[in-house]
């Protein structure tokens, strides 16, 4: 009788550690559409290291980087499909599922990331989870940082771009911000500006020198105008329903991590954007137009009733808290 018991109790104890061995880690996909050298390339890898070294074997983070998994378009729907578990989106990529975020589009509403952060810490951390009801769930803000223009032709003033054809990211107030100027918008996905650019179906764009130098956009244009016009900035993004799943500890652990990644990403973000505009002064291919206070004062002056445009959609009082982050 007892050596039956001791036997059932030594098949239990392997079956159970049989179990443990075999409970597959929870995959968190996270998907992108920027080069890893990028500051949300380098987010991405900086969260899968910690979350693995931090969660070993029960969390495996699989990044896609270059919009190989899912690119713009498809992204969202996977995510609330559940084939992908995490993105980081940039900000002007959200309309259909929020007016609010339309806010950080408005062409010089920031002159800088340290304005940006100001915003973010308050009235802008409610966006966060202003799309729980559509099962998306905002982790963080990441920066990219400012706008630049590019084109092949030189622009030194808005009368410069009449005309010209422009790809602008899924975004209705960037559609309004170069008809502003009367030049022509085109929206098109990330993967294809490249070949957008090369075959003249655009003629400029508008982005940061992190992904113009990464996408080596600088091969197909001969002139950037340093404009700081906008900001390029990402929010990072879950599955409500999968994270709200996790286990407790494994969802504070994930949440202590993104908030360390994210002080490391917005820290880095300009050092990583300063470093690409070198390498494109240094490669040769295009002239980096600077503008005169004058000038910018022109541009500002050419883009800024967008503002009014969305001001119902997006809400005066934002606006007002986003302006008086500046100071
Ligand atoms: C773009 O589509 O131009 C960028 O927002 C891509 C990105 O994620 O930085």
């Amino acid at each position: 009788m007892l050596k039956l018991s001791r036997a059932l109790l030594c098949a239990a104890t392997l079956f159970t550690a049989g179990l443990a061995q075999a409970a597959d880690p929870i995959v968190i996909k996270f998907a992108h559409v920027v080069a890893e050298n990028t500051p949300k390339g380098q987010g991405a890898l900086l969260f899968k290291k910690l979350a693995e070294e931090r969660l070993p074997g029960k969390v495996k983070v699989e990044v896609y980087p270059n919009s190989s998994l899912f690119g713009d378009g498809k992204e969202m729907e996977a995510l609330l499909l559940g084939d992908v578990q995490m993105l980081a989106p940039s900000l002007a990529k959200f309309e259909h599922y929020t007016k609010q975020v339309q806010i950080y589009d408005l062409p010089f509403l920031f002159n800088d990331l340290a304005a940006v952060d100001r915003f973010q810490a308050a009235q802008g951390k409610q966006l966060l989870t202003s799309m729980q009801d559509k099962n998306i769930l905002g982790l963080a803000y990441w920066h990219n940082g400012l706008k630049q223009l590019s084109a092949n032709k030189a622009l030194h003033e808005p009368k410069d771009a009449r005309g010209l054809k422009f790809r602008v990211q899924a975004s209705s107030v960037l559609e309004e911000q170069f008809k502003a100027i009367r030049a022509n918008p085109r929206k098109m996905s990330f993967a294809e500006v490249y070949q957008g650019l090369q075959t003249g179906t655009v003629n400029g764009t508008e982005n940061t020198w992190s992904n113009y130098e990464s996408q080596k956009v600088n091969e197909v244009q001969k002139y950037f105008t340093e404009s700081n016009h906008g900001l390029i900035d990402y929010m990072v993004i879950t599955n409500a329903k999968f994270w709200n799943g996790l286990a407790p500890d494994v969802r504070s652990t994930l949440e202590q991590i993104m908030a360390e990644v994210t002080v490391e990403v917005n820290k880095q973000a300009e050092a990583l954007n300063q470093s690409a505009k070198q390498k494109i002064v240094d490669a040769k291919t295009s002239e980096i137009i600077e503008l005169t206070p004058e000038q910018r004062a022109l541009w500002r002056e050419a883009m800024r009733p967008v503002w009014q445009k969305f001001e119902g959609e997006i809400g005066a009082d934002l606006i007002k808290a986003a302006d008086a982050s500046n100071q």
